[in-house]
């Protein structure tokens, strides 16, 4: 051994593993903006287990997890692997790599000292029954993202990852380009291909959203590879040309509609008919950019919240809106009908298993697959290159950083088999999703190690509802039961039969009625037909806790009191406002 440790750049003989070596550690007590939590230190280089591999990095991959790292939310991964039983009091992100093999476990088949590789980001435990029984390792309970829920990243002048994690280089990339694509790709090959009856076939039309993104920019490329159709969505015309040069057939500008967002409710006539003007225009415009009246069969999907409405709606009878994110938010609204009469599927899908990433690979090999590598950075970077993320100032596309790669542009070592004109992004081309949340987020389980503590004052219902009720019965016309929420200054009138309560009709229940009618027509109707049914309802006694979940849920701001399962009072939000805050 001739050096304990090497300056970032100079390269240990093949081989040769010194004890200690250069990396960028986040620890418990920097948490915050990548600026603060990222630190350069040396550290003991890691231990291997039989299956496992020393890599020596040349090119890092950035993405956002290791934001999330370094603030220490949703999770702190630190002590979530402390409290797993690994003693580390740091965290080394880093979930792309290209390198060079510098030592392996006894086990490790695959690949040999002095490979040049790069690696994938899915681990698990071989001895897992799940995995030894042949099924998918991505279900395992023991499935890890290397460089984020498991340490030793490839922000370090040394990796330790699992053999199989370790796929041939692309010989015509350089080491930043290499360390560019693996995530993204490995993610996108998964979505499109992992998901049988619903795999594309030539000639298939793509819908893929975010074509100048990192997933986006190869989903493209690996839907045309297919012989099917991609058409990309973008936010802006300048972005036109990079998706062609990738392959698109064509792009769509999202900024041109506006009926983005959750469903309007389906009883909201005039609501749901505006979103279904906006919808149809977008599917009117894919229809022109694919050149004949056909659907996608398969959505690429990842922005979630915003575009999920539209993704069901346009998909073709019977096919698959594939899904890996929810950028723009978690809470999909579904229009059923059109998912269950047209036989659609919605599928959840979360990176790729070890055959997925070497099929994808094989694209690279190829030299069909494009890195999208948008932005390099220098290895001292590695701070500011996950502030940018942070700030939200960096470019679409792939990010990457040297390590070991002494300078840009290294690590060619064959031409290119299809030799092609690199697609770029416009100069000035920055992000344009506001806070993408982390790729692995927590999720509960049914067995969760802690107690879950519900926290309760002991206020029951009967200490803080409204007694007696104002009603109206079915038969009543809407212009009576109006008369009454008006002459009572009430929001919702409960709904009579003898002496149950049958339903409610509130405000919203009368504004739905109101779409699409006169003012005359609406007055005539019965309450009967508008009314919702049956009546959200809590016992007098039950705990205010009780009351307010019930409320949340049904999203409801009041709530039918019952003594004997006899309607007694109300009780509604403004009460348990006061209750919470006092009266005053
Ligand atoms: N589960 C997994 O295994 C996995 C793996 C990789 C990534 N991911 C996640 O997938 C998401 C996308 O990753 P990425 O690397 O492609 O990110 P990216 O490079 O930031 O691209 C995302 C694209 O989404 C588009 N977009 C932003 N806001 C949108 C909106 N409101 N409606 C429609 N499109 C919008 C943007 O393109 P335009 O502005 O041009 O439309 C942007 O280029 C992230 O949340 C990431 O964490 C998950």
């Amino acid at each position: 051994m001739t050096k304990e440790v090497y300056n970032v750049g100079e390269a240990p003989p093949v081989g040769e593993v010194p004890p200690k070596m250069h990396a960028w550690l986040i620890r418990e007590e920097r948490f915050g903006q990548p600026m603060q939590s990222f630190k350069s230190e040396v550290i003991d280089v890691p231990d291997i287990k039989d299956d496992e591999v020393i890599v020596y990095v040349m090119a890092a991959g950035i993405n956002y997890n290791n934001v999330w790292a370094g603030l220490g939310i949703p999770v702190n991964v630190i002590k979530a692997r402390n409290k797993a039983g690994q003693p580390e009091d740091f965290h080394i992100g880093g979930s792309d790599a290209s390198g060079i093999v510098y030592k392996i476990g006894k086990d490790v088949t695959n690949v040999k000292v002095g490979d040049e590789v790069v690696v994938h980001c899915g681990s698990w435990d071989r001895n897992c029954p799940w995995v030894t029984a042949g099924n998918d390792p991505m279900y395992s309970p023991t499935y890890k993202i290397w460089g984020y829920e498991t340490n030793y990243g490839s922000f370090a002048q040394f990796t330790k990852v699992q053999g199989h994690m370790c796929m041939p280089k692309p010989a015509h990339m350089t080491w930043e380009e290499a360390a560019a694509y693996v995530l993204v790709g490995a993610t996108a090959w998964r979505m499109l291909y992992g998901w049988p009856e619903h795999t594309m076939k030539p000639g298939d039309p793509v819908l893929i959203w975010g074509g100048a993104g990192g997933l986006g920019s190869m989903a493209i490329q690996i839907v045309k590879a297919a012989g099917a159709i991609p058409i990309a969505v973008i936010s802006g015309d300048d972005k036109v040309e990079y998706c062609m040069r990738l392959g698109a057939k064509g792009c769509i500008n999202r900024k041109d509609f506006d009926h983005w967002g959750m469903l309007p409710h389906w009883k909201d006539s005039v609501g749901y008919g505006e979103w279904m003007k906006g919808v149809r225009k977008f599917g009117a415009k894919f229809w022109e950019v694919l050149g004949e009246k056909r659907q996608p069969t398969v959505v690429f999907e990842h922005p979630g919240e915003t575009t999920i409405p539209t993704s069901l709606f346009i998909c073709e009878t019977g096919g698959m809106v594939v899904i890996c994110a929810g950028t723009t938010g978690f809470n999909a609204t579904v229009d059923l009908r059109y998912l269950w009469m047209r036989q659609k599927r919605f599928q959840g899908s979360h990176f790729a298993n070890d055959e997925q990433c070497y099929a994808m690979n094989d694209l690279a090999l190829a030299g069909k697959l494009d890195a999208c590598a948008a932005r390099v950075f220098p290895y001292d970077e590695i701070p500011l290159a996950h502030q940018l993320m942070h700030d939200n100032q960096h470019p679409h596309g792939n990010m990457s950083v040297l390590v070991g790669a002494p300078d840009f542009g290294l690590g060619k070592s064959a031409e290119e088999p299809i030799p092609h004109e690199r697609a770029t992004l416009p100069a000035d081309d920055t992000h344009s999703t506001p806070h993408p949340f982390p790729l692995s987020v927590p999720l509960a389980d049914m067995s969760e190690p802690e107690d879950i503590k519900l926290v309760d004052d002991g206020t029951k219902v009967r200490d803080r509802m409204h007694k007696g009720f104002i009603s109206c019965t079915k038969e009543d016309t809407l212009e009576h039961a109006a008369k009454i929420m008006f002459d009572n200054d009430v929001h919702a009138l409960v709904v009579t039969e003898g002496d149950e309560a049958a339903g409610v009709l509130s405000q919203t229940d009368m504004v739905l009625a109101r779409q699409g009618r006169t003012i005359e027509e609406a007055q005539q109707i019965t309450v009967g037909d508008v009314m919702t049914e049956g009546c959200a309802s809590c016992d007098v006694d039950a705990p205010m806790s009780v009351a307010i979940t019930q409320m949340m849920k049904l999203r409801i701001h009041r709530l039918l009191v019952t003594e004997n399962d006899k309607p007694v009072g109300v009780l509604s939000m403004t009460d348990i406002v006061k209750n919470l805050m006092g009266d005053s």
